[in-house]
């Protein structure tokens, strides 16, 4: 296998084969045959990020955060300097929810219900890696991994305790930055969001 020459390539290579087989069994309360979009990244990372749940463009190709949130995600953190490739990336929620209209499908919050269905397969993943930090990325991860529904914004980059006693990191979803209706305020949230990212950073060192 020749050397990958961009993230993208590295990320394509590295799929975690043992996950496969649980593509199409992962039952999707409201996708029934649809594929789920499981984490990637090496089986050793010492960060695991986890989302909300893959959006259109993640459903369509298979692969979680490669859609806008993702390539903010990208850019947040390369500024924090790590290494997308060496965490490993993954959603609580593993099925696209969406409504369609017309030609456009879309994204609807995932519930209570919908967070407990994929639990399990999340909490898979995370005795399969065992990683050194959890960042939780956003609500739905945040309750995904704390069993109960958290205040980001007040308990955003500190290091928690987790499933198991596992170190946590809460902060926001990067689809929040694409939100933001001003310039300012975009300006000042990234700078949060980089600085909680340096935190985990330095927390899984
Ligand atoms: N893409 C993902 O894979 N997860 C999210 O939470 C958002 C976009």
């Amino acid at each position: 296998q020749p050397a990958a020459e961009t993230c993208d390539e590295a990320a394509r290579q590295r799929s975690p084969n043992d996950h496969e087989p649980q593509r199409d069994v992962i039952p999707a309360p409201w996708a029934e045959g649809r594929a789920a979009v499981l984490g990637e990244g090496p089986l050793d990372a010492p960060m695991m990020l986890v989302g909300e749940q893959p959006g259109d463009e993640e459903d369509r190709a298979g692969r979680p955060f490669i859609g806008p949130a993702g390539r903010l995600l990208d850019r947040a953190l390369q500024e924090a300097g790590i290494d997308r490739t060496a965490c490993y990336v993954t959603n609580a929620v593993k099925h696209f929810k969406y409504v369609q209209r017309g030609p456009r499908r879309l994204h609807q919050t995932p519930d209570a219900g919908d967070i407990a269905h994929y639990r399990p397969f999340l909490m898979r993943e995370i005795v399969q890696v065992a990683p050194g930090l959890l960042v939780a990325l956003g609500a739905t991860a945040s309750q995904a991994l704390l069993g109960r529904k958290v205040p980001i914004t007040k308990m955003r980059g500190e290091v928690l305790s987790g499933p198991g006693g596992m170190p946590i990191l809460l902060t926001v979803h990067p689809s929040y930055l694409l939100r933001l209706p001003d310039e300012a305020a975009k300006r000042a949230e990234w700078g949060r969001f980089v600085h909680d990212l340096g935190v985990a950073l330095q927390t899984s060192r």
